[in-house]
């Protein structure tokens, strides 16, 4: 048995980064509980990993954009007792422009990649502010920083993910509750499929692999990191962003308008 070491719950464990955040994680002796719609893909991860690393892994078949998919996962997170960690992975993004995008695809993504996060973190804060420990795993992006780059709507929910973040880390502090937000570049998964750029289309050099991505993002977890960007060859450009944003904050609300917009 295993269990002593907690149960981390990801999301979008059925390909990709999730997968290999489940794979990390039941090396380091958790069990775990697997989500994603396709659970043929779900059931042979967690024979793998069982297989591999003598774990206890479950799945749950659910689509994260619709009411009864939720509700499944949140029931699971308000009690299963030996959950200790959430993956807030599952997402998907576009390369899409506004123009040439659906707007009910871009509806969903605001579904899977805000709604489904928000809701399931309220569903398992009670609980471990409860047990006074647990851990936050949000996976945005680097478009949170630089909205541009893809889909401004993807970049606005990989945004949203960033100050939820932030706040969750803030309204937590001293709770044992600990909160990570991921940034992850470009890295090599079928999302960029799904966003309808294959990652064949990008230069090779941009492109991370999803074991070096994850791997590097549970070394800042293990350090205690809040924010962790695991292409950032430069900490230092982050702390100047951060140190810059946190300046202000003082400055932003006033009776007056500033000077310049008096006439
Ligand atoms: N790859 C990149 O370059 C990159 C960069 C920055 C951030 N990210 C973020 O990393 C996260 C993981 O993406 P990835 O790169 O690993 O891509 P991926 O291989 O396409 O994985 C996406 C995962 O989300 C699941 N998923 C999608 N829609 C879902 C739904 N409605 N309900 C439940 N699960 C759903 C998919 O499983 P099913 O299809 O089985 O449901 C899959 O397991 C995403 O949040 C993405 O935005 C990726």
């Amino acid at each position: 048995m295993t269990d002593t070491k907690g149960t981390v719950l990801i999301t979008g464990a059925s390909s990709g980064i999730g997968a290999i955040y489940a794979d990390r994680f039941a090396a380091r002796g958790h069990d775990l509980i697997l989500v994603a719609r396709n659970l043929g893909r779900l059931t042979d991860v967690a024979a793998l990993l069982k297989e591999k690393h003598g774990v206890q892994v479950k799945t749950i078949a659910a689509d994260l954009g619709s009411e009864e998919g939720l509700s499944a996962v949140e029931a699971v997170l308000a009690e299963d007792q030996a959950i200790t960690h959430l993956v807030n992975n599952a997402g998907f993004g576009s390369a899409a422009p506004l123009t040439a995008a659906d707007v009910r695809d871009m509806q969903a993504m605001v579904a899977i990649n805000v709604t489904a996060p928000l809701r399931l973190t309220y569903a398992a804060v009670p609980r471990f502010i409860a047990r006074g420990k647990g851990t936050i795993i949000n996976i945005s992006s680097i478009v949170a920083i630089g909205p541009e780059i893809l889909n401004g709507v993807y970049g606005g929910t990989k945004s949203f993910l960033l100050a939820f973040s932030h706040s969750l880390r803030k309204e937590l502090a001293g709770t044992g509750v600990n909160v990570q937000v991921v940034l992850p570049g470009a890295t090599g998964t079928e999302f960029w499929d799904v966003a309808g750029l294959p990652a064949s289309n990008l230069p090779t050099e941009w492109v991370m692999s999803a074991a070096d991505l994850v791997d590097a993002a549970l070394l800042g977890l293990d350090r205690g990191e809040f924010a962790t960007i695991p292409s950032l060859a430069d900490a230092a450009e982050w702390d100047a962003w951060e140190a810059a944003r946190t300046a202000m904050l003082p400055h932003l609300s006033s009776r007056e308008p500033a000077e310049r917009y008096q006439r």
